[in-house]
């Protein structure tokens, strides 16, 4: 596989092409982002952690049956995916209250939601990533009804499978975002990625936060956090 030209370059990851024009690179970068790229740092071994991570949670939910973007490993901050449309909407569920939902109804954080409330997010850091609802996106064209009705469902199925792997590992699983594509068959197919840049995770017992939110709030021990969730879960880095 000969990787080509750079197609697109995140806050977190860049995307390169490849000689196929199905395969995609993801290569995951040290730089670690909060507040729509107000707040960046190099973390060492965070893409290396970040690329092992999420090929594990990847392989976990084919298992279960969800098509994912995901191919190959390639290297330890590189991965093969397959190419998709991305729907430019961020689907997050959560299980417990935290974050952007605390502040905007004032609810107390660490509030149990059951069942788990669903979210769209329209993915434009110029707009501070707006939240939407479901007839924005079709209005405005980001995603299909259909479309949308899947994209709910299968992200409810994430968060059965991964509510459970966490809490056998000792981890609530708070919340989390999920963006899916479309490939050349017109199939949903979760794209992007799964890691603890995406999602918040809290120990069990004492709560104490294992995720990104260590570095939006200064907590320190930033990667420390993400390596101790690899090896609860036994991922080997
Ligand atoms: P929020 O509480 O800031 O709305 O975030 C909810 C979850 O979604 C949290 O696990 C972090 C994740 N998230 C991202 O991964 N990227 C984003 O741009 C945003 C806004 C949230
Ligand atoms: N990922 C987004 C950023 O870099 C938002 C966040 O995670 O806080 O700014």
């Amino acid at each position: 596989m000969e990787k080509r030209t750079e197609l697109y370059r995140g806050k977190a990851k860049t995307v390169y092409t490849t000689d196929d024009p199905e395969r995609l690179i993801l290569h995951f970068r040290n730089d670690t982002s909060a507040f729509d790229g107000e707040k960046v740092e190099q973390l060492e071994r965070k893409g290396m952690i970040n690329n092992k991570f999420n090929n594990f949670i990847m392989a976990k939910l084919e298992a279960a049956g969800i098509a994912t973007q995901t191919d190959k490993v390639l290297s330890e901050t590189e991965t093969l995916v397959k190419r998709l449309d991305m729907i430019p909407v961020e689907c997050v569920v959560r299980n417990y209250a935290a974050g952007s939902l605390v502040r905007r109804l004032g609810v107390t954080e660490g509030q149990e939601l059951t069942p788990a409330t669903f979210e769209l997010f329209l993915k434009d850091d110029a707009l501070h990533d707006p939240m939407i609802n479901e007839s924005h996106a079709v209005v405005f064209g980001w995603a299909t009804a259909e479309q949308l009705a899947q994209m709910k469902t299968l992200t409810g199925r994430v968060n059965e499978v991964l509510k459970q792997l966490f809490d056998d590992a000792g981890m609530l699983l708070v919340d989390f975002k999920l963006e899916f594509g479309v490939d050349a068959n017109g199939t949903i197919v979760l794209g992007d990625e799964f890691s603890p840049d995406g999602c918040r995770l809290w120990d069990k017992e004492t709560r104490k936060k294992l995720d990104k939110d260590r570095f939006r709030q200064g907590l320190g021990g930033v990667v420390e956090a993400y390596e101790e969730v690899a090896q609860r879960l036994g991922v080997s880095l």
